[in-house]
């Protein structure tokens, strides 16, 4: 079978501050053979969640992932560059730290997962909100606002394979399997949600909106970026990796719900459908065999898998409450309105 021409390499995002400025500039011209060119951008007073941030962060990043059409791929190395966005990584991870705060000595990863398992049926998340009264029109914002998750959907955890050892990678690699469409290129759950998109009337393109999303949006996929590129985080990128598919089936289901309501498109629909299905399977899987096995053969990482986490939930959070304030005010929680 040959598959149709795509664009693998999306267009370079246009900057919003200095931070993205000084990184696009760079990137448009050929990677130096002097690796270690200091890039001169002054993060003294950098937002670690501000938009100009966030959008550097996930270039610098993305040049891992697809790259950027007719950017050089010698950037991917580049010691000045990587010099930056460790600084970046730094500004971020830091508030994010704060944020945490403290860890109960006495808490573990085990009674960290039991906890994300308990859920009210009639919470306040957004979820809750898009299952009850949420329009179509809050649907398709939420769609865009994930869409650069799901249409790189496996990828940021699939870093961590090669960090993980025994059972925990055995198990690790069982549900990145099914997250890749287990040997479909169809059934990629990055194809299910270009699909979604398409049946939403949206652009699938890869990175299609990252000039519509806010920072919060970016946010979400920079964690799971940092974590799944530093091996010293491999604690946190299995606690973020257990986190999504723990919470994912009752959220999954949510949307179900919501989307029948709406009347919706049965992609829209199929895409949450499967991870209702899907993730009830892996939670399991991810809560003994991962994240239990990890942590019998390395006890200090049990912290970082709480960590991992509790950060997760954190950077989530910062986005559902982003896409609930502007509902509330009636506007659009994009940085550009849907046409
Ligand atoms: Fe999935
Ligand atoms: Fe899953």
């Amino acid at each position: 079978m040959t598959a149709a021409p795509i664009y693998v390499e999306p267009r370079l995002p246009d900057p919003r501050g200095p931070l993205s400025l000084a990184v696009t500039e760079l990137l448009s011209e050929r990677a130096p053979a002097n690796h270690l060119l200091q890039v001169e951008a002054s993060l003294a007073d950098a937002d670690p969640y501000g938009l100009d941030l966030h959008l550097a962060l996930y270039i610098c990043y993305e040049l891992h992932y697809r790259g950027f059409a007719g950017v050089d791929t010698g950037w991917e190395w580049n010691a000045g560059l990587l010099h930056l966005r460790g600084r970046m990584e730094n500004t971020f991870l830091t508030e994010v730290r704060r944020q945490v705060g403290e860890i109960d000595p006495d808490v573990t990863a085990f009674d960290e997962m039991r906890e994300l398992a308990i859920e009210p049926a009639d919470g306040e998340g957004l979820s809750y909100h898009l299952r009850d009264k949420g329009t179509w029109e809050q649907m398709r914002e939420y769609f865009v606002h994930r869409s650069l998750y799901h249409l790189k959907e496996g990828d940021p955890h699939a870093w961590a394979i090669p960090r993980l050892v025994g059972q925990a990678k055995a198990a690790f690699v069982a549900v990145e399997y099914d997250e890749f469409g287990a040997g479909r290129g169809a059934r990629l759950h990055q194809q299910l949600f270009a699909d979604l998109l398409d049946a939403a009337d949206l652009d699938s393109s890869y990175l299609g909106y990252i000039d519509h999303v806010p920072a919060e949006a970016l946010a979400a996929v920079n964690l799971m970026s940092l974590f799944g590129l530093h091996r010293g985080l491999r604690g946190a990128a299995v606690g973020h990796f257990a986190s999504t598919e723990i919470t994912s089936p009752p959220g999954s289901q949510r949307l179900v719900a919501a989307l029948e309501r709406m009347g919706a498109p049965r992609p829209c629909i199929d895409f949450y459908a499967e991870h209702v299905e899907a993730d009830a399977v892996h939670e399991q899987v991810v809560r003994t065999d991962v994240v239990g096995d990890l942590v019998a053969r390395e006890p200090h990482l049990d912290r970082d898998v709480v960590f991992g986490i509790r950060a997760h939930a954190v950077v989530e959070d910062r986005l559902a409450e982003h896409m609930m304030s502007a509902w509330a005010d009636g506007t659009t929680s994009l940085r550009r309105p849907l046409e």
